[in-house]
């Protein structure tokens, strides 16, 4: 049984504005990608890391990618959603990765993710019979709106959590989920359709979705207060 990391970054990033796709968009004198990329190479249990592109991407080629030469191994076959990226690629690496193997799905923009958050996912799910997802307990209180920016109510926060990724599940279970819940946005919410609990494993909040450009500023700055300590 091995360990795989797939990374879907084949989005448009449209909310974050820039006029280009955000994984390509500096972050510490590299693209936003390559943060992410350095990190899960650098897993020891992850065999390989498998990146979907979209098949008109430009930008790839641009970048210097040598340090995870015979780590890394780009697909170009993103889709239109990023169920799409994650169903084509799986399906791509279908005879290469056996149907038990774990695969690691993590958001290209999701660039200061850690070895350590990536290792504790790793022993959490153990031999787990389904599988699971980094995620955070929610802290702030809920509200739900009128649809005119009113509040018309306090949601309980007890039970809730923030899914992040990776999401890890098996090869065979994810492919055959998608293909049956292919609307979801994360994994989790496609095995949860098949009526299985995936397991949550406390992350923190250093682990953000780079989306709207002020993440892009967080996310400097959580890279550069690691690289001082
Ligand atoms: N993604 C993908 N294929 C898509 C859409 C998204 O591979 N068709 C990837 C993105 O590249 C990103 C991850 O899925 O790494 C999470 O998606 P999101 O943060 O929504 O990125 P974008 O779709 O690029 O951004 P936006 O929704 O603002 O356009
Ligand atoms: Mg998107």
């Amino acid at each position: 049984m091995s360990y795989y990391a797939l990374v879907p970054a084949a989005g448009g990033g449209a909310r974050m504005g820039a006029g280009r796709p955000k994984q390509y968009l500096p972050l510490l004198e590299r693209p936003l990608i390559w943060h992410t990329l350095a990190t899960l190479c650098a897993v020891p249990a992850v065999a390989r890391v498998f990146v979907v592109l979209a098949p008109d991407d430009a930008e790839w080629e641009r970048y210097d990618w040598s340090a995870f030469a015979g780590r890394l191994e780009i697909l170009r076959c993103g889709g239109a959603t990023r169920a799409d990226s994650v169903g084509n690629g799986l399906k791509a690496l279908l005879g290469r990765v056996a149907a038990e193997d774990w695969m690691l799905v993590h958001d290209a923009a999701r660039a200061c993710l850690t070895v350590a958050q990536v290792e504790t996912l790793i022993a959490a799910l153990g031999d787990d019979a389904v599988g699971g997802l980094l995620a955070q307990p929610v802290a702030d209180t809920l509200k739900r709106a009128d649809g005119a920016g009113r509040s018309e109510g306090t949601v309980s926060r007890e039970n809730l959590w923030q899914a992040q990724t990776p999401q890890m599940f098996r090869h065979g279970l994810l492919l055959s989920a998608l293909a049956s819940a292919p609307a979801v946005t994360d994994e989790a919410g496609a095995v949860e359709a098949l009526g299985l609990k995936p397991q949550l494993v406390a992350a923190d909040a250093t682990n953000l979705k780079v989306t709207y450009p002020l993440d892009l500023h967080l996310a400097e700055i959580i890279l550069r207060d690691r690289k001082q300590s």
